[in-house]
């Protein structure tokens, strides 16, 4: 979909990051932006510093009621949307088997629930307009084998999954409207900041649990490392808002900031193929 003026986009999780440097880039568009978030007061700054095409619109995506306010919102101020960008996200880490099951579960509502609830309010007015764009945030993260992070990696192989159904679903009954997830490498916000320090201040390099001995412990120092190379990577926010509207408007369905750190989804893939015994 070629972006407008005068268009209208949803935002989530933009009050600070990836999603704040999108609504910017939108607005610098002539888009009207609802930026929309759980972080209130980030929000309400983001949007003074953004201008009179912007509303904040305070949400908890994992809330059905608070999307369906969120739309209710925009559609008043602005008449109508075009773009929707189902971005909030949070992450959550350690030994699978330690991660307590309330963590699980308020993950998996934010960074899958806050995705199927914006399809589910959001997807009805496109197809009704019969044009438009969905854009649903995962992870290369999603695509690799996630290791003392399996909430965060499951959660984005799921929106993975989600929006290539709902691709399928919407080239069939609404070929006007788009799909596209995005699924960025290392980006400089809070969020992958906090993990690179964590990987940086694990001193022995291991995330801190009784359930690593020492010995292990030793043993997983590559994989901080690893994080700590991978910082040594990140892009800038905006420069995952240019991927996001590279895909918007050429109509990609997977998009990434980091192109080659994606080439371990075929390592999995084939490590996959492999154990299933498939014919090369
Ligand atoms: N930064 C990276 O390296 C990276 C890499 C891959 C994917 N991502 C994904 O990009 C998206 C944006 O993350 P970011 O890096 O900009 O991090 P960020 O922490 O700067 O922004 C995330 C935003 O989501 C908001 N949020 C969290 N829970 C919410 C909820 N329940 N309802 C509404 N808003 C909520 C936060 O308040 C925050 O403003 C996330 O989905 C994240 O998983 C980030």
């Amino acid at each position: 979909m070629e972006l407008e003026a005068g268009q209208v986009a949803v935002v989530t999780g933009a009050a600070n990051g990836i999603g704040a440097a999108l609504a910017a880039a939108l607005v610098a568009r002539g888009l009207r932006v609802a930026i929309a978030d759980i972080d209130t007061e980030s929000l309400r700054e983001t949007a003074i510093s953004l201008g009179d095409k912007v509303i904040a619109v305070p949400t908890d995506v994992a809330e059905i009621d608070q999307v369906r306010t969120l739309a209710d919102r925009t559609l008043d101020a602005f008449g109508r949307v075009d773009l929707v960008v189902n971005n909030a996200g949070m992450g959550a880490g350690g030994p699978s088997w330690e991660i307590d099951p309330t963590t699980w579960d308020r993950l998996w509502a934010v960074n899958v629930g806050g995705v199927t609830n914006g399809v589910h309010v959001f997807t009805p007015h496109l197809i009704a307009a019969g044009r438009g764009h969905i854009v649903n945030t995962a992870s290369l993260a999603g695509l690799t084998v996630g290791m003392f992070g399996a909430p965060y990696a499951a959660s984005k192989a799921a929106v993975i999954s989600i929006s290539e159904s709902l691709r399928g679903e919407l080239e069939l009954i609404a070929p006007g409207v788009g799909v596209t997830v995005v699924c960025p490498g290392p980006v400089d916000t809070q969020m992958f900041r906090g993990l690179a320090e964590f990987a940086d201040s694990s001193g022995d390099a291991a995330p801190e649990s009784e359930a690593i001995p020492p010995e292990i412990r030793a043993k997983l120092a590559p994989m901080m490392e690893a994080v700590t190379e991978m910082a040594k990577e990140t892009v800038p926010a905006a420069r995952a808002a240019e991927v996001i509207i590279a895909a918007v408007e050429s109509g990609k369905l997977y998009a990434t900031t980091h192109p080659e750190m994606a080439l371990a989804a075929r390592d999995r893939t084939e490590a996959m193929l492999e154990s299933f015994g498939t014919p090369r």
